[in-house]
């Protein structure tokens, strides 16, 4: 194992450190930001009814999303490893037991899976900054967008093709490291994708059905939430905000001593949810004025937006911006989901950088063939909860980042003593008191009522 101390023996990163407070606080947000916020906020409200759900994910986000990252973030912090090595350090540290490891493992493996399909959809984001480059959408009809798209997803060669440039492009800044790679490529992009999203909403205000849209997302039609709706409203809250597979535990192994980590949470938290109900808010006045179905799965963002484009002044050029800045938010949560499986076998196997990257990025490509085949070739191949690509869904968002999540929180709650965690936290106010109030009770409890409630 290499060594991980500086000089006065304090434990520091291999990897390199965050520049600054706000550096980390960008990279975290541009992790959390990504297509979780505007492509599948926006479809999962759809399938599930609207209101209610958003209701119950903006629960979820509060009480369990927000004291989740903020032990991930203290635990990365405090064991300045990769997830798997930090667990294991941590949990003979506490005097538990280092299988807590496997909490990792199954962290580096969830982000592998996430990231196979993440990247085809990512995908898709690269092809429609070509479409909308070309013109194709100017002036088109609701019927025309969405042949253009079902014609697109159809041809597994073209999907794949992006496919493989959407992770080629991932690989590429991950191979160059924590402070050149990742820090620079979040700089703009929140603040640019947040003012194209106005720009989207003033157009939805002007032209959409906009008082049907806020009354789908926000008046709660309890009949329609199900324990299903409920435990996807659960995995969409970890999904979004990057947790519950070690990504923020990744991160946080770079942070400097002094930054705090709920203040760092609390601004993620308010930055990833406000990018999503102006997703929502954008989207659903367009689907009510076009008569389109708010339940028409991962293509709705693809056939909503364009649609929009189209009719405006200047569409072209905002349509091709939007799906680049899109682009942009997809590959610094691409980086976040490589992170932990990257740093584990650099420190693992003492690989370097890059051929860890390069290893890690090839394996995530072929597993992603199986969702670049779910929309053409073996689209009407369906099991459990739909095709390969809903299965890999299913079982990462609403399975295996909620476990991740309830193991974190049990571990910073019930295996890390107080002093660790009061430490980190940086105070025994009555915000470490509420944060262990949360991390111990509220949130393992409520996770494991919807897992179980849902699952059986
Ligand atoms: N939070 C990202 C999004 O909303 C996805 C993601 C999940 C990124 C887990 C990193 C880790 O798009």
């Amino acid at each position: 194992m290499l060594s991980n101390q500086d000089s006065a023996g304090k434990r520091t990163s291999l990897h390199g450190h965050w520049s600054s407070r706000m550096a980390f606080i960008l990279a975290v947000t541009g992790s959390a930001v990504g297509l979780g916020n505007i492509w599948k906020f926006p479809y999962i409200a759809g399938q599930n009814g609207g209101g209610a759900f958003v209701l119950v994910y903006l629960i979820c986000v509060i009480v369990i999303g927000m004291p989740v990252m903020m032990s991930e973030i203290l635990i990365g912090r405090r064991g300045r490893r990769n997830p798997i090595a930090t667990m294991e350090l941590l949990g003979k540290e506490e005097g538990s037991s280092g299988n807590w490891r496997w909490v990792g493992g199954m962290g580096v493996l969830a982000g592998i899976l996430i990231l196979s399909y993440y990247s085809v959809i990512a995908g898709w984001t690269l092809g429609y900054v070509v479409k909308s480059a070309s013109g194709v959408f100017v002036g088109a009809t609701a019927e025309a967008v969405s042949a253009e798209f079902s014609g697109f997803v159809g041809d597994w060669r073209v999907i794949g093709f992006c496919h493989t440039l959407f992770m080629s492009l991932a690989i590429f800044v991950v191979a160059r490291g924590v402070e050149r790679g990742l820090e620079q490529a979040v700089r703009f992009m929140v603040p640019a994708l947040l003012i194209l999203m106005l720009v989207l909403l003033g157009y939805s205000i002007n032209s959409g059905s906009f008082g049907e849209g806020v009354a789908f997302m926000f008046t709660p039609d309890w009949s329609k939430l199900t324990w299903g709706s409920v435990l996807a409203a659960l995995g969409q809250a970890f999904f979004t905000l990057s947790i519950g597979m070690g990504a923020i535990m990744a991160y946080g192994a770079y942070l400097p001593e002094e930054t705090s980590i709920t203040g760092a949470s609390a601004a993620v938290v308010t930055a990833d949810t406000s990018i999503a109900i102006l997703a929502g808010l954008a989207i659903f006045p367009l689907v009510f004025a076009n008569g389109l179905d708010p339940a028409d799965g991962p293509g709705l963002v693809f056939q909503t937006l364009p649609l929009a484009f189209g009719q405006m002044a200047g569409g072209v050029f905002f349509s091709t911006i939007f799906f680049v800045l899109l682009s942009f938010a997809a590959w610094t949560s691409a980086i976040g989901l490589m992170e932990p499986a990257v740093a584990w076998v650099v420190e693992h196997y003492n690989k370097s950088r890059s051929a860890a990257t390069v290893l890690i990025g090839g394996l995530i490509w072929v597993i992603g063939l199986a969702s670049v085949l779910s929309f053409n070739v073996l689209a009407e191949t369906k099991f459990l909860a739909g095709t390969l690509f809903d299965n890999v869904d299913y079982l990462t968002s609403n399975i295996m980042l909620p476990l991740g999540g309830l193991l974190i929180t049990i571990f910073a709650g019930w295996v890390m003593c107080r002093n660790s965690t009061a430490d980190e936290l940086g105070s025994s106010g009555s915000l470490y008191k509420a944060w262990r109030l949360l991390a111990r009770f509220i949130a393992p409890i409520g996770i494991l009522f919807v897992l179980i409630n849902a699952v059986t």
